[in-house]
């Protein structure tokens, strides 16, 4: 029977060794730990990068071993799986990837999972019970809303929400509404709001939930970070306990994969896993590889991308077939979004609403006169993408619900890429022209 010793130092599955997050008092910034933290050579042959770790499942060195690594997954001794077991629990790419994530929201820890919307799922199937509310900011991404409303309400959860840029009172309101209508289990919230920008006041929504609740009563408050996060956006900072991506968009970046991820705190984190176990949402190797490649490129490109959307909308803002640009850096000084920004945010994105003058005919004579961006949904990718919300993304919302969220036929949503911006100025110039 191996000893204790034996078995963790075994020299199969075993851990990395630990990286430098450090040298003596100077801390290391996330852009330098995308590079090697978490990844231990010395395990892989001295191969500097990651292999890709195909396989369902790894052998233990001894069945002593096997059972531990058993005991640390199945929660019947504290502090969670010593060692891998099988690819639905994790995997040595997954791992990697979960300890850089973490990085950017100096997070306790993070999962990553097959798509932004197994993330949300696999978050939702473990707060929420038949009976619950869920009380969350609004809009929310379509799949999202449809999630909570449409098929946790066929198992008898109900929903509350209020809009994005709402104030104390009206998030306090909220808070006591959905109360009434069952045990609040979950606080989510979606910021900016996807397709109005509008930004959710993190810090009231938290301040909100203290006072509501008991100790030992209060729900957690999850975030979907993808419009902003990691880089411009780090909600955990400002009362959120759980932020999800969709990773799909700026930390992939490529528009080359789909996948998710969940960061935020230990406890909470833990209690997702075990669903994800269950249920099998985890990313697979090679995307985990993929977005380990993504992830030392992530700030190169999401500050490029920045830079240009400043320079695009700049010029788009006085162009005179313009009617408006939603662009978060041009917020009305004084008013409730500017002060949630400058309270919150890092940063105003690459993401826009461009309204032009006229209608659909027009969004769409724009669109089609398009030669460098792309006619494209989704957003966060090294191209520039450009589509109309009320004719695609959002055409089967109803009517009023449009006009509510400004989702007028004119609207056109652009994802600015990492181009040269003096070459999108021309592309989108010429387009104008064609309107
Ligand atoms: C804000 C937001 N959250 C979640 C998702 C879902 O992510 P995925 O497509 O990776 O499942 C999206 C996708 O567009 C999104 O924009």
């Amino acid at each position: 029977m191996p000893t204790e010793d034996e078995i963790s130092g075994t020299p199969h599955n075993r851990p990395p060794k630990p990286s430098p997050t450090s040298i003596g008092n100077h801390k290391l910034k996330a852009q330098t730990l995308m590079l090697g933290y978490g990844f231990d050579p010395e395990l892989s042959e001295g191969s500097l990068k990651p292999p890709i770790f195909l396989t369902s499942t790894f052998a233990f060195e001894n069945a002593a071993a096997g059972k531990r690594f058993f005991e640390g997954i199945t929660g019947k001794r504290p502090g969670g799986a010593e060692g891998l077991i099988y690819s639905r629990f994790n995997g040595p790419n997954q791992e990697i990837l979960e300890d850089r994530l973490a990085v950017w929201e100096d997070a306790d820890d993070s999962l990553a999972f097959s798509s932004g919307m197994s993330a949300i799922t696999t978050l939702l199937l473990t707060f929420v019970r038949p009976g619950d509310c869920v009380v969350h900011s609004g809009p929310l991404y379509a799949a999202t809303e449809t999630l909570i409303a449409k098929i946790l309400g066929q198992f008898g959860v109900s929903w509350i929400d209020f809009p994005s840029g709402a104030t104390r009172e009206e998030i306090d309101a909220a808070i006591a509404k959905g109360k009434e209508k069952g045990r609040v289990s979950l606080i989510y919230l979606e910021s900016p709001a996807n397709p109005t920008n509008q930004l959710v006041d993190v810090e009231a929504v938290a301040a909100a939930r203290d006072d509501a609740f008991a100790d030992g009563e209060r729900p957690p408050i999850a975030i979907d970070n993808t419009f902003l996060g990691p880089l411009w956006s780090k909600p955990l900072r400002h009362g959120a306990d759980l932020s999800v991506y969709s990773l799909t968009k700026y930390v992939g970046g490529h528009s080359d994969l789909v996948a998710g991820g969940l960061v935020g705190k230990q406890q909470l984190i833990n209690q997702v896993r075990t669903i994800r176990n269950t249920m099998g949402t985890i990313v697979d190797p090679n995307t985990a590889w993929m977005l380990l490649r993504s992830l030392e490129t992530l700030e190169l490109r999401m500050d490029r991308a920045g830079e240009n959307a400043r320079k695009v909308c700049e010029f788009l803002r006085d162009h005179p077939k313009v009617e408006k640009v939603g662009y978060l850096g041009f917020l009305e000084p004084g008013s409730r979004q500017a002060d949630i920004f400058e309270r919150h945010e890092l940063g105003a994105g690459s993401t826009f609403s461009l309204y032009l003058k006229g209608g659909e005919k027009e969004a769409f004579a724009f669109l089609d006169a398009l030669r460098i961006a792309n006619l494209a949904v989704s957003l966060g990718g090294t191209e520039t993408l450009a589509s109309a919300p009320a004719a695609m993304t959002h055409l089967s919302v109803p009517e009023e619900r449009k006009k509510q969220l400004d989702i007028t036929p004119n609207l056109v949503r652009i994802s600015i890429g990492v181009e040269d911006a003096d070459d999108l100025i021309a592309d989108f110039a010429n387009a104008l022209n064609d309107v």
